[in-house]
């Protein structure tokens, strides 16, 4: 505990002999811990209070102390704790709404690196960032409030995301006159719902972040309280034997060394097990096996290393290893798939869209990842399974996912590194998830794409032409259809061999399971995407003319075709003028409310940024338009 005895020690020692006390720091153990709660559990008062009674030492001077030896010039400083206080509200006010701040701080015992999470509804982001690299979580609880749909969130989030350790904060104790019947009532309904979901034990200390009590010394108020203050207990929990250490070895290659063509080394922190010069390796996916040569460090080779430690090892065998690969024991290597059921915590404003194609980064790898509608989604205040189309802000819900490519992965509950992963928006380059992946629903190589002798470059040879995909995007009622006609007519006079996919007719067919909701339009599309690529396997020149609302899925199939078989033409006419037009009369229902989700009108239309093609419809007749296409792309 940092009673003023120690305080005047550790003084003493760093003005004395710095080297002394950076040595002693440096064997110290260091605990990561969030703290979390509802708005105005007083996180701030708390966390000042903390730095403020173990005597603090700033971040930027146990970065130093981390950093190296190097002689610290100041000591750690005392300010008014008041002072501090306002100076973290202040602060919170300002910036801290898009990040996780946070601060470092040491006692005699141990080094600790706190993450301040703002308890908004809406930083639910921050909470689980601050919660992924924790240890422990401090759950506060205002005295006079109990426990809070935010509470009952926030343990749930530190329980999913692999926290071991949970300490109940009743706070404000000096505002309910320290009555021990308060205090109890509020623990045995935390219990009932600890319990519910999983949280085995926790420890529940009564305290008062503004007046001390319990923080760093025992309070006088609390006589009924023979447990540990907070700070002896952050000091004194176990947090050393790390689950990962007795499992299978894996080192997700963050980086390929080469320094020059004598030495080519894979680097990266090893995520769990251990490893020794001459254990027989797999290179995952690949499958390659060989054995470790060195193991270097900053500090020179190693005979071995161990979980946490960043290495870099050198083969036996010149075999290809890259970022994103995974070394792994030989004999226990992790599975590959790239069909999963995962649980996941959403923090974007904007919600899910299921069957969407969005980045999926886990460890060091990144895929695109299509992800299902929910299969339920978890009501936070009575655990139940609820029936979700999507999920929102704050939700969690759980879904099973697709990948473009193979991933090597573990369940999360074995491996934080291999089975938590985030989800980032394609348009935007936003997180908007966080995922555990609870298992795989498929191996992937147990589906090999079926490689045909007479393959796609055999028909496009047979029949004389490049392949393509042109791909007519705008407005119903634009145009498309007919230009895509009249260009098509175009081809088959000049004997090319073409296709058109027309977006009436598909649906009348193919897709007539799908309506004009977002997640049915994109599920259109996805599909119109793969029949346009096996059409261009079989070597022919498709036509498109779908709305095709969205410029997420317009990529998504240009990704899926080779460089420059996907022609974008945006045939961009204006809303009001194919309004004028009604071709179909659909305009009008629309507009009278009678049909719902029409695009232009209550539904979105993101045009083309940069398509290959532009065409004018107010400036051009349909022939006009037909020759414009012909000659930029076929010369014609
Ligand atoms: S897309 O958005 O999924 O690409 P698609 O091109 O297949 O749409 O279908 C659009 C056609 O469906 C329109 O030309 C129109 O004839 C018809 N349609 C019926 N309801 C709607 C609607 N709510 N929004 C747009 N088009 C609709």
């Amino acid at each position: 505990m940092a009673d003023t005895e120690t305080i005047y020690k550790t003084d003493a020692l760093i003005s004395e002999d710095i080297d002394a006390y950076l040595e002693q720091h440096r064997h110290k153990t260091m605990l990561r811990f969030i703290t979390c709660g509802s708005v105005d559990d007083g996180k701030s008062t708390l966390i000042g209070r903390l730095l403020y009674d173990s005597k603090m030492i700033f971040e930027d001077q146990l970065a130093h102390l981390e950093a190296d030896s190097r002689k610290m010039g100041t000591q750690g400083e005392s300010i008014d704790f008041a002072l501090l206080v306002d100076g973290l509200a202040a602060e919170r006010e300002q910036g801290i709404t898009i990040d996780v701040a946070y601060r470092f701080f040491a006692t005699e015992k141990r080094k600790f690196i706190v993450a301040d999470t703002p308890g908004h509804e809406q930083y639910t982001r921050n909470m689980v960032t601050g919660a992924s690299t924790a240890d422990l979580a401090v759950i506060l609880v205002d005295a006079r409030q109990g426990v809070l749909t935010q509470t009952r969130r926030h343990s749930y989030l530190a329980h999913l995301l692999g926290i071991r350790h949970i300490v109940l904060a009743v706070n404000k104790m000096d505002l309910v006159n320290y009555d021990q019947n308060v205090f109890d009532a509020i623990v045995a309904d935390y219990k009932t719902f600890a319990k519910n979901i999983g949280i085995a034990a926790f420890t529940a200390i009564p305290i008062s972040g503004l007046a001390g009590d319990n923080i760093a010394n025992a309070s006088a108020q609390t006589d009924w309280y023979a447990g540990p203050t907070l700070i002896e207990h952050l000091e004194t929990v176990d947090v050393a034997t790390n689950a990962a250490s007795g499992h299978p070895f894996r080192l997700p290659v963050q980086w390929v060394n080469r320094p020059n063509l004598d030495f080519r080394g894979f680097s990266g922190q090893i995520s769990a097990g251990k490893i020794c010069v001459g254990d027989e390796i797999r290179i995952v996916p690949s499958g390659r096996n060989t054995k470790v040569q060195r193991i270097v460090t900053q500090d020179g080779d190693l005979d071995e290393a161990t979980v946490g430690q960043s290495i870099t090892l050198t083969f036996e065998d010149e075999i290809d290893c890259s970022r994103g690969d995974v070394i792994a024991t030989a004999d226990a290597p992790p599975a590959i798939a790239d069909t999963f059921e995962a649980t996941l915590v959403w923090m974007a404003e904007t919600p899910l869209v299921p069957r969407r194609g969005y980045w999926l980064k886990i460890g060091t790898q990144m895929v695109s990842a299509t992800i299902q509608p929910p299969k339920y989604q978890i009501g936070i205040n009575t655990l139940e399974q609820l029936a979700a189309k999507t999920l929102e802000l704050n939700a969690i819900g759980v879904c099973t996912f697709s990948t473009d490519k193979p991933i090597v992965f573990e369940p999360y509950a074995d491996s934080k590194e291999l089975g938590g992963f985030v989800l980032i928006d394609k348009m935007t380059n936003n997180t908007v998830a966080a995922g555990m992946i609870n298992f795989s629903l498929r191996r992937a190589h147990n589906i090999h794409w079926q490689a045909a002798d007479v393959n796609r470059d055999a028909h496009a040879t047979l029949k004389d032409q490049k392949p393509l995909v042109l791909w007519f995007t705008g407005l119903s009622g634009s145009g498309k259809s007919t230009i895509a006609n009249e260009v098509e007519k175009r081809l088959y006079a000049l004997g090319k061999h073409t296709f058109l996919l027309d977006g009436d007719n598909v649906r009348h067919g193919l897709n007539k399971d799908l309506g004009f909701t977002d997640t049915d339009r994109i599920e259109n599309i996805r599909r119109i995407g793969e029949v346009a690529k096996l059409m261009t396997d079989a070597g022919l020149i498709v036509l498109t003319a779908f709305i095709s609302p969205f410029r997420t899925e317009r990529r998504m199939v240009r990704d899926m075709l080779p460089d420059g078989e996907f022609i974008e033409i945006h045939v961009d006419t204006p809303l009001a003028v194919a309004e004028e037009r009604d071709v179909k009369g659909l305009y009008k229902k629309a507009r009278a409310g009678m049909l719902k989700n029409f695009t232009g009108i209550d539904s979105p239309y993101e045009a083309p940024e940069s398509p290959e093609i532009r065409i004018d419809t107010n400036a051009m007749s349909v022939e006009q338009a037909a020759d414009e296409i012909m000659r930029k792309i076929f010369d014609a």
